[in-house]
């Protein structure tokens, strides 16, 4: 059991992880059960009444739900939380708890590709209208906002071309306009980010990547402040989402070791983007930890670390180049993901409206793992002496 008498606020978050939730486990063990629950009974009449007991049926929580739960909630520093099953679930029921037809979304243009396909397809369908926004716009967002805009939508860094926003500014912005300030808060894992200390009113995670960390589970979250929490919750629940039970039992198992995991991605991931910023190959690395790269001053204000998720632009080079390279890594795989133990790389091809961007050569994404980083950095090298060896 967590000791209930420990002032929460004052531990470190690698206690808080730890510790969180612990009084969802029963019995002595020190993890909540897997509840598989649809049906919850109640033993009198008077026990049907709202509030008369804690759980009423599975899709409206159990101990294990709970235990996710609240644990993601004290890690983001927000008010509560509801998990889904996925990330993109988690980004669209927030949007849709939050807009109706005729309403205006401002949506960053360095969106994750998913989220903009629901905004351009299944809102425009609803009659929600979304007008993209420069990830750097600053000040000129008040230019953006219109009498029915209620949303503005954030995600940073972006997940592919590494922007970092100013978000205490541009939610001081939405909020004199009465927005509701939503962020993609995934690159930072809720861990290096606190979105509700820098004015964020709901942080969403594709929990799928960090949280959970080992590559094996689908899953989002939605912490929400007290002022937004009754109104996403009603939406949640209109739309009848929940999560699996077992999936919810390996998000909390990961997230235990959130903190000790990331410390490994992001002491790898500086040392990787370091030697790769030397590469002839190399002109540009995105990664906001690091000293000049882009966004790395606004990093430096608001983050507490950074994840290993980044970006590298390779000096101009024939595609089979690349390919050569690409194909015989052997520590690198080549997928869709990032946020597990293993190392990723995958070529990037950003959809952009507003704010165009045009590397000058070809564009790749890295997700840096747990393996040694002398290993990565040997897979790297033998890459690029393929990459040198097409011309
Ligand atoms: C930044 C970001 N947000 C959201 C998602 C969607 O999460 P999921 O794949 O769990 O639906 C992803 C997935 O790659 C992502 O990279």
């Amino acid at each position: 059991m967590a000791k209930k008498t420990l002032n929460r606020n004052s531990l470190k978050p690698a206690t808080k992880l730890a510790s969180a939730a612990r009084e969802y486990a029963e019995h002595g063990a020190v993890n909540p059960a897997v509840y598989r629950a649809s049906t919850i009974t109640f033993p009198t009449v008077a026990s049907l009444k709202p509030g008369g007991q804690p759980y009423v049926y599975g899709r409206r929580g159990t101990p294990t739900s709970r235990a996710i739960e609240d644990a993601i909630a004290e890690l983001e520093g927000g008010y509560a939380c509801k998990v889904a099953p996925s990330g993109v679930a988690a980004i669209t029921a927030a949007l849709l708890s939050f807009l109706k037809s005729g309403d205006h979304l401002l949506m960053v243009d360095s969106v994750y590709g998913n989220t903009r396909d629901f905004c351009d397809h299944m809102l425009r369908g609803l009659g929600i209208e979304t007008t993209y926004y420069d990830p750097l716009i600053g000040d000129r967002l008040r230019d953006l906002i219109r009498p029915n805009t209620k949303v503005l939508y954030l995600e940073s860094p972006g997940s592919q071309t590494f922007e970092v926003q100013d978000v205490p500014l541009l939610a001081l912005i939405a909020h004199e306009m009465g927005l509701v300030v939503m962020l993609d808060n995934t690159w930072a894992a809720g861990h290096f980010f606190k979105a509700f200390a820098h004015g964020v009113d709901i942080s969403i995670q594709a929990a799928t990547k960090y949280i959970v960390g080992h590559s094996d589970v689908m899953f989002g979250s939605v912490v929400c402040n007290q002022a937004t929490w009754p109104r996403f919750k009603a939406g949640y629940e209109y739309l009848g989402l929940f999560a699996g039970p077992d999936d919810m039992y390996l998000a909390l198992r990961g997230l235990r070791t959130l903190d000790l995991r990331l410390e490994r991605h992001m002491k790898s991931a500086l040392h990787i983007a370091e030697w790769l910023r030397q590469r002839p190959e190399v002109a540009t690395v995105l990664y906001p930890a690091l000293s000049n790269a882009p966004g790395h001053e606004i990093w430096k204000r608001d983050f507490t670390g950074a994840s290993g998720l980044f970006g590298l632009i390779l000096k101009p080079k024939p595609e089979a180049a690349v390919a050569a390279m690409l194909d015989g890594l052997s520590l690198f795989s080549m997928g869709y993901s990032w946020g597990g133990f293993e190392s990723l790389i995958i070529p990037m091809h950003p959809e952009r409206t507003v704010a165009p961007w045009h590397p000058s050569g070809p564009a790749l994404r890295l997700h840096i793992g747990l393996e040694h980083p002398d290993d990565l950095i040997a897979d790297l090298e033998a890459g690029f002496a393929r990459l040198n060896s097409v011309t």
